[in-house]
């Protein structure tokens, strides 16, 4: 009788213990980084593409994974759209674009098929995409992460063997709002902050004159906030909504222009901490 209370002690003891989760690094990389922001619509995936490509004309060997499994984009940003392929039925080969290794869930699923999807089969995707996946030789492989703080970012801040995270917003309050909740996630999970990202900051008119549509200022202030470090100001500029709808990243198309430099500018700070 005695016996059997101590085993159900034991597993009762087991059941409740935290569960120790294990970090499995992604393979074929020396650094990962996640693109983030708590809010949706914010920018995060055409900051997320833009920064790879920018990064890639300073000489870095780039990887995109699109964590967005419910709404992928980058099948559309970089207009590709093929199945990778797997040599033993197991572990996926990743696409390549303009240079760089890409991943989504995009590629694996019809573009209009809706994923509905409960959490678990989102985890179980994520873990094939983050460890199932054949990169070769990258330097960095940049996450773009879905909005919010859910199964998604937890999945990455318990599972997978993050370096750093850079957080997107617009200057908005009501961005800022979910700003401030996104570093709290990162900061509890014990994931470092390379730095905040104002996107949209202005709008440069014909006249030549800066409108600031959704605010000023405050990324910046956020950043100081919460000590964080501020890593630059994008503006809200057709050119770079063009070459996203058109499916070629304008730091690729064209790394010159003005805003494709703003992008060398931060993408210059990120790779320090790559080191
Ligand atoms: N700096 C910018 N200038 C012009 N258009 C922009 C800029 N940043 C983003 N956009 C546009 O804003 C829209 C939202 O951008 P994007 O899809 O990158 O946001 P997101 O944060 O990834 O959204 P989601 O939360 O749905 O993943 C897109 O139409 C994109 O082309
Ligand atoms: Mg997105």
């Amino acid at each position: 009788m005695t016996e059997k209370k101590e085993d159900i002690d034991q597993a009762l003891k087991k059941k409740l213990k935290p569960k120790q989760f294990i970090k499995h690094p992604i393979n074929g990389t020396k650094y990962t980084m996640l693109v983030s922001s708590a809010k949706g619509g914010v920018g995060k995936s055409t900051v997320a593409v833009n920064l790879a490509f920018a990064l890639q004309n300073l000489g870095m060997k780039v990887g995109i994974l699109d964590a967005d499994v419910y709404g992928p984009s980058l099948p559309k940003l970089i207009k590709l759209n093929e199945k990778p392929k797997s040599e033993d039925g197991k572990a996926l080969i990743p696409l390549e674009k303009y240079g760089a290794q890409c991943m989504s869930m995009g590629f694996l699923v019809d573009e209009q098929t809706p994923m509905i999807w409960r959490g678990p089969m989102v985890i179980s995707a994520l873990k094939t995409m983050t460890q199932k996946v054949l990169w070769k030789e990258r330097d960095v492989i940049i996450i773009d992460m879905p909005p919010g703080t859910g199964d998604t970012q937890l999945t990455f801040a318990q599972e997978v063997k993050v370096d750093g995270a850079i957080i997107i917003s617009t200057p908005q309050d009501l961005a800022l709002l979910d700003v401030k909740r996104g570093i709290q996630m990162f900061d509890k999970t014990g994931i470092k902050i390379l730095g905040l990202i104002d996107n949209m900051s202005f709008f440069k008119g014909d006249d030549g004159k800066e409108y600031k549509i959704f605010g000023e200022g405050g990324v910046e202030r956020t950043a100081k906030e919460f000590n964080k470090e501020f890593l630059g100001h994008l503006p809200l500029h057709q050119d770079l909504r063009d070459a996203a709808d058109k499916g070629h990243p304008l730091t690729h198309s064209d790394p010159d222009h003005e805003v494709s430099k703003l992008f060398t500018g931060i993408a210059n700070k990120i790779k320090v901490s790559f080191n």
